[in-house]
């Protein structure tokens, strides 16, 4: 036996002395085979004592078991099966399954859960199958409940409350093959888009996905999850909402007003200019016009002056 594997020593050697004394006991209302004890249907209402501690197959099934004992769950060290179907089992905590680390089966479907701790399924890294169906009041999962559970294969979340889930919480489970998600509430909006892009790039089996459809948003209310990816991504990415809409039209407006001013200004500027220029062209042909005159006034005196004695002069 590893000793260094299990929640400590202390913990392992204390089960064992426990497994000499009631090793050999049967829970009253049960029948033991060879490391298997069968309670099903025996009106429980408490998870039963006495249980033998080299127990491998557990089967708490239709009775009404409210929850698991963390503590007197966790001596069972050896267990790979537990069946806890159709019981009232409200709530899975952190530690509820911490000294039952080899757990291969685990069936919590048909409950009342309402609540699954974070971490409740974080040392069950050899586990295989988990259902979790019919549990309605289960509204959601934190997308740390699977970080662990890398060898999960088969993964039952059919007829909960879940209207979503987070693709991160997918990222470990590098085994799973089948997945069951019929009969959830999905809710098909912009922060499912990545979890329903999970479901068509991951190649997992999906036996009931046409009957895993979307509820809400309206337009997409029977959808399949399976395949509302791409209409998600032509909703979410292409698509203006109302908001992105205003934000075009004030980015517009501020492009419209900036060039506004711009034509504006230039408009000013080019008006100066030519004013200016205009001013200055007019003070050059005024000029000129003033030095013409002179000029010709000139040529006229000296014409006159020429006429008048130039032919005296040249006789
Ligand atoms: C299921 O759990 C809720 C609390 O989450 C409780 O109010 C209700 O009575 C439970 N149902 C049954 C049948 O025990
Ligand atoms: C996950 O498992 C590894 C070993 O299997 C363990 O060291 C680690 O603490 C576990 N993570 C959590 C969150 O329990
Ligand atoms: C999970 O449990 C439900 C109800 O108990 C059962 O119908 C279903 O077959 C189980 N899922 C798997 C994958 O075994
Ligand atoms: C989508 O719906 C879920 C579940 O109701 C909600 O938590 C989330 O905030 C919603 N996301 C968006 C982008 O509206
Ligand atoms: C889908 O749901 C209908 C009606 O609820 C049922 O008859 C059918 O067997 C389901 N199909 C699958 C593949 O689960």
């Amino acid at each position: 036996m590893p000793l260094a594997s299990g929640p400590g020593p202390g913990w392992l050697l204390f089960s064992f002395g426990m497994g000499l004394a009631s090793g050999l006991n049967c829970p009253v209302d049960c029948q033991c085979q060879t490391q298997e004890v069968i309670c099903t249907g025996m009106q429980l209402t408490e998870y039963p004592p006495d249980i033998p501690l080299n127990t491998r197959r557990l089967y708490l099934s239709d009775n009404r078991i409210r929850f698991l004992p963390a503590m007197t769950l966790g001596l069972l060290s050896d267990l790979v099966y537990l069946d806890c179907q159709k019981n009232l089992i409200q709530e899975v905590m952190d530690y509820t399954f911490i000294g039952v680390f080899k757990l291969i089966y685990l069936d919590l479907s048909v409950n009342n859960l309402s609540l699954i701790s974070p971490y409740s399924f974080s040392v069950l890294s050899n586990l295989v199958q988990l259902n979790l169906s019919n549990n309605p009041r289960l509204l959601s999962l934190n997308k740390y409940t699977f970080a662990n559970t890398s060898s999960l294969r088969y993964l039952d979340l059919r007829n909960t409350g879940l209207q979503t889930l987070d693709h991160a919480a997918f990222q470990n489970l590098i085994s799973l093959q089948t997945l069951y998600l019929s009969g959830n509430p999905w809710k098909c909006n912009c922060s499912f888009l990545d979890f329903s892009i999970y479901l068509i790039v991951s190649h997992l089996n999906h036996p009931d996905d046409q009957n895993a459809t979307c509820v809400e948003p309206t337009e997409l209310a029977g959808w399949p999850i399976a395949q509302v990816g791409n209409p998600l991504r032509y909703m979410c990415i292409t698509h203006l909402d109302q908001q992105d809409y205003v934000f075009v039209l004030l980015i517009g407006f501020c492009i419209f007003a900036a060039g506004t001013v711009a034509a504006w200004l230039t408009g000013v500027c080019a008006v100066l200019y030519q004013n200016a220029h205009r001013r200055s062209s007019e003070d050059e042909s005024e000029d000129e016009h003033g030095q013409r005159v002179e000029d010709s006034r000139r040529i006229f005196q000296r014409g006159m002056e020429s006429g008048h004695d130039g032919y005296p002069q040249l006789i």
